[in-house]
């Protein structure tokens, strides 16, 4: 096998949904699949008792939840397939922003009787800039949904997403029949009206699912019509006559630019829909392409190593400070013990550690190339959004960009006599990217985060690692946003009660909004004043 055949076998993908839509279910059906898991509940089971192993923070333990995400790799059809673990619930921060600045494709699951709901619009927007291509999977047809028409609608309303259906259900919840595939021409049957099937011993058991092939004329053909009910198979032929007549037309081009995304129907609890669905991603999902540098692009097969740190994560456990960095590999290959640059500071840097980052086991490694992400063993020398390269010319991949921060907190410590273990760790906290720091005009430290758990965890590092107790007192801004033409003069004079300005790492000044309505106030009051999103705002100065 080329090189080139090693790569294109490859998929990077992360799973992006509001928590509760089924992202965890699906997951774990496609590992099913693959071989990677032999049980339904191993994924959940692992969110629940992970916790044994040393480097995972007592907060999880008291939380019962990860704060951590690793990737989950699995074989199928010849394809090497890597999920990034997006954490959702109440974990959800800037490390599940991060995860999807690695990944080449997004697959987004939606809960069919809500439709799009608030984090997966957030997450989308992350996927969306990067132009990455977008999966929907509409799931839970085993129970009533929403209409598919005003699902695929809310696709392109609230997500401006043009989307162009692969698959597409026959009824739902009791009525629910199966799907059909629109570029297979072929139905699937749903037997289990349940939605899930146990043998006599209550354990979970494989379903097979009949498929019916249609002939020429389709769904319109007399294939299915003692099969399914007179009433769905009405409803499916008006819908897909419509589809089929208005719909959009499948594009490759514009699907692996983001720019319409093929949506898929099923259950992943009864794991139904999600064969076809995984088939069609396979065939659809990219392999590892060029990414863009600071001066061009950089290719999978090209023979020098590099690529980018996404993530930090801290090793809990204080008897050992070493951390974790998350390395997506672009191009070359990595061996154990190589010499690269860290392009920030021109350092060499002696890469002896490096370890896979499946859930289950980290094994060191040898040997990983282009597509790979690898853990590499960190003692404090990198930051969020690295380079390491093995070439001789400077490279800098393009440095990962801000996230919209919605709560914030003002920070100081509870002993004076701590101030400066303080500074140090709010400096090296916020250089991990574990949180953003700002000041306000009198110097005072404000930590902005996406979510909760960040400011927890924010907390008890400072106590743990660097020995600084601390008081958090909750700030009532929920937008932020930075200022392109700084005037401060006139920034001031705009301000009132329900605004606040701070300045970044980097000294930009950023007001903080009470919420959404103050924001368009402030916008209709103040439009000579150019407000920025973070995610138009670069993190890192390259
Ligand atoms: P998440 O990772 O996106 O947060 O969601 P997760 O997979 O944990 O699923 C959330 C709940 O929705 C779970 O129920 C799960 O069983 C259920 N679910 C997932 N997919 C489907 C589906 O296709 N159909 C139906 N009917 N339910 C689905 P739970 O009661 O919260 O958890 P559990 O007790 O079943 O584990």
């Amino acid at each position: 096998m080329t090189r080139q055949d090693e790569i294109s076998r490859r998929r990077i993908f992360g799973i992006i949904s509001h928590p509760d839509a089924g992202k965890t279910t699906l997951t774990e059906k496609l590992l099913l699949h693959g071989g990677a898991i032999r049980e339904a509940g191993t994924v959940k089971a692992r969110r629940n008792s992970k916790f044994a192993t040393s480097d995972w923070m007592e907060i999880e333990k008291q939380r019962g939840i990860s704060v951590t995400s690793s990737v989950m790799q699995f074989e199928y059809d010849d394809k090497i397939i890597s999920i990034m673990d997006t954490p959702g619930h109440n974990d959800f921060g800037e490390d599940t922003y991060r995860i999807l600045t690695s990944v080449d494709s997004a697959v987004m699951v939606i809960d069919g009787a809500k439709g799009i709901e608030t984090q997966t619009k957030k997450l989308f927007k992350v996927c969306s800039m990067r132009g990455i291509p977008i999966f929907t999977f509409i799931n839970k047809l085993d129970r009533e949904t929403k209409d598919a028409f005003e699902l695929v609608e809310e696709l392109e309303n609230v997500l401006g997403l043009p989307s162009v259906p692969v698959t597409w259900p026959i009824g739902c919840g009791m009525n629910f029949q199966g799907i059909y595939d629109l570029l297979k021409n072929e139905v699937h049957l749903y037997k289990d009206q349940k939605g899930q099937s146990v043998d006599d011993n209550g354990e979970s058991k494989q379903v097979v699912y009949e498929t019916i092939k249609l002939g020429e004329k389709g769904v319109f053909g007399p294939e299915l019509e003692d099969i399914i009910t007179a009433n769905n198979l009405s409803t499916l032929r008006d819908e897909i006559e419509l589809i089929q007549g208005a719909g959009n037309e499948f594009d490759r081009e514009l699907i692996d630019h983001g720019k319409l995304s093929p949506v898929f129907f099923g259950s992943a609890l009864a794991d139904f829909g999600t064969i076809p669905f995984l088939h069609h991603f396979l065939e659809m999902s990219p392999a590892p392409g060029p990414r863009k540098t600071s001066d061009g692009f950089v290719n999978p097969t090209d023979k020098e190593f590099s690529g980018f740190i996404f993530k930090i994560q801290a090793n809990m456990n204080p008897a050992h400070r070493d951390r974790l960095a998350f390395f997506r590999i672009c191009s070359g290959d990595f061996t154990r013990g190589m010499e690269v640059t860290l392009s920030r500071t021109g350092k060499k840097m002696k890469l002896a550690q490096a370890t896979e980052l499946m859930a289950s086991d980290r094994e060191n490694i040898e040997t990983a190339m282009a597509g790979d992400i690898i853990g590499i063993y960190d003692t404090g020398n990198y930051q969020i959004g690295d380079t390491l390269h093995s070439g001789k010319e400077e490279l800098f991949f393009e440095p990962l960009p801000t996230f919209p921060p919605e709560m914030f907190r003002l920070v100081s410590p509870k002993d004076t006599m701590k101030a400066k273990h303080f500074q140090k760790g709010v400096d090296q906290l916020a250089q991990e990217g574990a949180i953003q720091v700002y000041r306000n005009e009198y110097n005072e430290v404000i930590i902005g985060a996406v979510g909760q758990l960040q400011f927890e965890v924010f907390e008890y590092r400072l106590k743990n690692e660097y020995n600084a107790d601390i008081r958090m007192d909750m700030l009532n801004y929920s937008v932020a946003k930075w200022v392109n033409n700084p005037d401060l003069e006139k920034i001031k004079s705009a301000l009132d009660s329900r605004t606040m300005l701070v300045f970044d790492h980097f000294n930009r000044p950023i007001i903080l909004f009470a919420n959404e309505f103050t924001l368009t106030y402030f916008k209709e009051k103040h439009g000579d004043i150019e407000l920025m999103d973070a995610l138009d705002v670069k993190s890192t100065l390259g």
